[in-house]
């Protein structure tokens, strides 16, 4: 998938393939506007107010008179969401288009209303890219600093688990845990929504979601939400320097690795080998970074830019994740990619029975 312009009639096709309009500027401007006009929709509860479940459509004025809002404002940014396709317009009045209503109502089932909010802190890490480039790494404030406010986690991991919970039924499809499994570790597994979905998938076992104090208390009320937090339990901790355990029968490292530097990724899978018993089962889930040597895709290039911006080290290939996974001794190697979540990699391993 990439972002890009469409043109629409022959004459737009024309300036575009002749590079004679300007369309650098164009993309730039509509991509910079269809990204904050989205996050203003969310945040200002326009698409909640045009949700179905509360009433449907409403003209600028209604809206902005139920809102408490300026009635021009209001009008404007409705017009720009229709322009963006998030919202239609007919005879004055606004109402969600199907995308908007799936995904960035609150109520919605698939809903990423989290997600969109999280954009606002991820907007904070672009500004600061001319410093991180100029300055390097230092001047660039780790994401997981424990130091970030209550809000920050909040968005981050109920962002990620409005992700995991669509991705959920597919991963646990995907990733083969041994029969009659009953110990699971999500390492860095923040939300928990990922072991929630294990649970769920497998009776009789009961996961430990070890993360940073600030991650882990907003785990546990998602956990508590979703009523199993008794067989998803928290340990907090760095998960560099605490305990993984002992006999689990599988290990996740989702979303994670790529903050770690090459020589901890490795530590990191020494010690999940010993933690698992033989025949137990590591994964690795990780956004993925398909450019070779001479081609960045869009979002290869895009990943390694925010992992800059927020954390230590770099998105890792798929052939190097799979090295690291047999020198530390494991064998059945997989990697899937799943429907659900494009642009990522899962890789699957195994202790094997006799090691
Ligand atoms: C991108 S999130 C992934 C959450 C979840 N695994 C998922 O796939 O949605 C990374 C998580 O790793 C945690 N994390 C990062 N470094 C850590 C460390 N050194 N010790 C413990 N947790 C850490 C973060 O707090 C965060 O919850």
């Amino acid at each position: 998938m990439r972002v890009g312009l469409i043109p629409q009639s022959f004459l737009e096709r024309i300036s575009l393939s002749s590079n004679v309009g300007p369309t650098p500027i164009l993309l730039a401007v509509w991509g910079l506007g269809a990204c904050r006009t989205m996050m203003a929709g969310v945040r200002l509860g326009i698409f909640d107010a045009l949700s179905r479940d509360k009433g449907g459509d409403r003209s600028a004025e209604e809206l902005a008179r139920q809102l408490g809002y300026d009635p021009a404002g209001t009008e404007t940014l409705l017009d720009a969401l229709v322009g963006f396709g998030h919202l239609s317009r007919r005879d004055g009045r606004y109402q969600n288009g199907k995308v908007a209503e799936k995904w960035f109502t609150a109520n919605s089932k698939s809903s990423l209303h989290n997600m969109v909010l999280f954009l606002y802190h991820v907007w904070d890490f672009m500004n600061s890219l001319e410093e991180a480039v100029r300055g390097g790494k230092s001047h660039v404030r780790d994401l997981h600093d424990p130091e970030r406010p209550p809000e920050f986690w909040e968005h981050y991991l109920r962002g990620l688990a409005e992700f995991a919970r669509l991705q959920g039924w597919e991963m646990v499809r995907r990733v083969p845990l041994p029969k009659n499994a009953k110990s699971l570790l999500d390492v860095g597994g923040g939300h928990g929504m990922f072991s929630v979905a294990f649970c769920r998938y497998h009776e009789g076992l009961a996961a430990d979601v070890l993360d940073f104090p600030p991650a882990a208390a907003v785990g546990r009320s998602v956990v508590a939400e979703e009523r199993m937090d008794h067989r998803v339990r928290f340990i907090e901790g760095d998960l560099r320097h605490t305990d993984f355990g002992q006999d689990r029968d599988a290990i996740l490292l989702f979303i994670l690795v790529h903050h770690f530097s090459p020589e901890e990724v490795q530590r990191i899978l020494a010690r999940a080998f010993a933690a698992l018993r033989p025949g137990g089962t590591i994964a690795i889930f990780e956004p993925e970074h398909r450019g070779g040597s001479d081609d960045v895709t869009q979002s290869g290039g895009m990943m390694e830019l925010m992992f800059f911006l927020t954390s230590r080290a770099r998105a890792y290939r798929e052939e190097t994740l799979r090295g690291w996974l047999e020198k530390a001794k494991f064998d059945r190697i997989r990697t899937t990619r799943l429907l659900t979540a494009p642009m990522t990699v899962l890789l699957t391993a195994r202790r094997p029975e006799h090691a």
